[in-house]
């Protein structure tokens, strides 16, 4: 078994990437949304063997928190502690880049990203009707 890695993406790992994002999403990222964020110290990936899930944090507009874009982990390794291992990644990245909250927007329908996020320390922070072109947006956030 090899050991377990979580580190910055690299333009090698985007097809896995791919892989992962178009298990998870009805409307996936294309490749070239993520080459795009290979400049972002952010964007981070975890390894064991494989690419088995990534995540991307950046900054709200007005800069005073951060924020996370994505995270997604392949459908065959979910509820082995993958999301949460990167969650907390991102979570000690943004610390050591000043901040001290993190938020989030997930589709109203999508409950179990909700669950994940709800026993990951977020709350409910509000609603954005029509934020999707299919869904509304639950706002969450929490302390870092
Ligand atoms: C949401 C997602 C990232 C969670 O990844 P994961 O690696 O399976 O999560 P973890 O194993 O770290 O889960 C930690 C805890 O969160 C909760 N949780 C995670 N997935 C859950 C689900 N499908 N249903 C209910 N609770 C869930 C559980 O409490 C879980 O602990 P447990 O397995 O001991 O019960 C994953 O399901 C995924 O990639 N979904 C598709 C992409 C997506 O929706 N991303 C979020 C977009 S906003």
């Amino acid at each position: 078994m090899k050991d377990v890695v979580i580190r910055r993406a690299e333009i090698s790992d985007i097809p896995a990437i791919v892989e992962i994002e178009e298990c998870s999403f009805k409307v996936p990222w294309p490749d070239f949304l993520f080459k795009a964020n290979l400049s972002n110290p952010g964007f981070l990936v975890y390894e064991n063997g494989s690419i088995l899930g990534y995540a991307i944090i950046g900054t709200s507009e007005d800069r005073t928190r951060s924020h996370l874009q994505s995270i997604a982990v392949h459908k065959d390794c979910r509820r082995q502690g993958v999301a949460t291992k990167l969650l907390n990644w991102c979570i000690d990245l943004a610390k050591l880049y000043g901040f001290d909250r993190m938020t989030l927007e997930v589709r109203e329908k999508n409950v179990d990203a909700q669950l994940f996020y709800s026993e990951n320390g977020f709350k409910v922070e509000g609603r954005i009707d029509g934020y999707y072109v299919d869904d509304n947006a639950i706002l969450m956030g929490r302390d870092i």
